[in-house]
């Protein structure tokens, strides 16, 4: 082999190995925790979970919270007293205390098809998806019972939930809960309508 016959022999074979190399250990996993050739913050001074210290007066390194923090999210005015919302009030109303119109009714549904129709059924009938997976029953709306709750009940049950329901208070707003229980009574009413609730020109329609 003469010099550069050589020289191409060694420059392919560690070509050859870095490929190896490099491709070889691919999809391998490790234990072992990577190298760390610069350390940087793995020593630091710091006190862990649970440790004492000494520097405050009950010997705990882990603080409370100062009084009066509020939480970073959710409903920052919850923890306030000045803002508490009273629900309970609510719950005993027999009526929707918010007017009822398209608007509402239309929030309603799309709240009503999205948390509550895979139990419920979209027509309230108690027939949802999830009865088909071995999931209990829920009560239909169209029930002697369920009709006659009042609409605070209603709005109680989404708020606190009931039985192999769970609440809905953090999914759903106090405003858009009250959208669903204009929904559930809608769907209520037409599955219950009469005659004297279709209006007057389109009763004709029917009639003839
Ligand atoms: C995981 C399934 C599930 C979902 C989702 C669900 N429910 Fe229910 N619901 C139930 C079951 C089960 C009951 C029967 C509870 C009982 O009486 O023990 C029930 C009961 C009810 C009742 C009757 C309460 C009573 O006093 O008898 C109403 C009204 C109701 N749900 C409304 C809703 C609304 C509105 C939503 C959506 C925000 C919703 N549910 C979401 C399962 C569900």
């Amino acid at each position: 082999m003469d010099q550069p016959t050589k020289i191409a022999v060694l420059v392919l074979a560690s070509l050859a190995l870095a490929v190896v190399l490099v491709l070889g250990v691919r999809g391998e996993s490790f234990r072992d925790p990577p190298r760390n050739f610069w350390p940087d913050m793995v020593d630091q001074a710091k006190l862990r979970p649970q440790s004492p210290n000494a520097w405050f007066a009950d010997g705990r390194a882990q603080r409370m919270p100062v009084g009066g923090t509020l939480p970073w999210g959710g409903d920052q005015r919850a923890a306030d007293p000045a803002y508490a919302v009273v629900l309970e009030p609510l719950y005993a109303l027999e009526k929707l205390p918010v007017p009822i119109d398209r608007r509402l009714l239309e929030a309603g549904r799309g709240i009503f098809d999205v948390y509550c129709a895979v139990c419920h059924g979209r027509a309230g009938d108690g027939k949802g998806i999830t009865t088909r997976y071995g999931m209990l029953e829920p009560p239909s709306y169209h029930s002697e019972r369920v009709r006659g709750l009042k609409a605070g009940e209603i709005f109680k049950t989404i708020t606190e939930g009931k039985g192999q329901m769970g609440p809905y208070a953090d999914k759903v707003a106090v405003e858009d809960r009250w959208a669903v229980v204009a929904w559930v009574r809608a769907l209520q009413r037409a599955q219950a309508a009469s005659i004297d609730d279709v209006p007057a020109d389109a009763r004709r329609e029917l009639e003839r």
